[in-house]
């Protein structure tokens, strides 16, 4: 079977892109392809990681990127598209045309912590002020509503007593994210998840 070419949207350090390209590396990740990595940062050491693996990058900056981001993938062929840590919102219209074919990660169990205003180190904020034992990483598919898509997998990380919103981010992503993003590209490129 052909590989499913996939395109990974990124802002920021890009440690689930690394996760993916290590996955690939491991044979986790064996039936689709790092084919391009889109940033909406010039600055993400993320294309440093893209670079490093090989993958061809575009950073795209502007406040209308969308019709860019179309043009990319559509040369590039891309059948899948995985947001990790992209801090930019997508279109309705942009979501309803690539239907169950955009997948986000976020670091908490949907549907506590999630939506609009929870990002990055917010989501650990909440999860440490209203004082849950248990938190998480979610994958799921994107919609027009922020976090709102079905939900793919899910992984349960503890909350420790000391921890600060730092130590629980670390830890879900070297407990739940960079486990679950690559295992959930791996099953919707097999055609497991439809
Ligand atoms: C991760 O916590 C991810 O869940 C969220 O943004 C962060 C991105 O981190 N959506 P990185 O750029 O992959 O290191």
């Amino acid at each position: 079977m052909e590989k499913k070419r996939i395109a990974v949207l990124v802002s920021g350090g890009g440690t689930n892109l690394q996760a993916l390209i290590d996955a690939t590396h491991a044979g986790v990740l064996q039936s689709g392809e790092l084919t391009l990595v889109v940033s909406s940062s010039s600055k993400a050491y993320a294309l440093t990681r893209a670079a490093e693996a090989g993958i061809p990058s575009a950073v795209l900056t502007g406040k209308s990127f969308e019709p860019e981001l179309e043009a990319l993938l559509k040369d590039y062929q891309i059948d899948l598209i995985i947001l990790a840590g992209f801090m930019r919102i997508l279109s309705p219209a942009f979501t309803a045309r690539h239907d169950r074919r955009i997948l986000n990660i976020h670091p908490s169990l949907i549907p506590a912590f999630c939506g609009k205003g929870y990002y990055g180190l917010r989501v650990h904020e909440a999860a440490l002020a209203r004082g849950v034992k248990v938190t998480g990483a979610t994958v799921h598919f994107v919609n027009e509503i922020p976090d709102g898509g079905e939900i793919l997998l899910q992984k349960a990380v503890e909350v420790l007593p000391d921890d600060t919103p730092e130590t629980l981010q670390r830890r879900v992503m070297e407990q739940a994210e960079w486990k679950l993003l690559p295992l959930a590209a791996e099953l919707v490129s097999r055609g497991e998840i439809k």
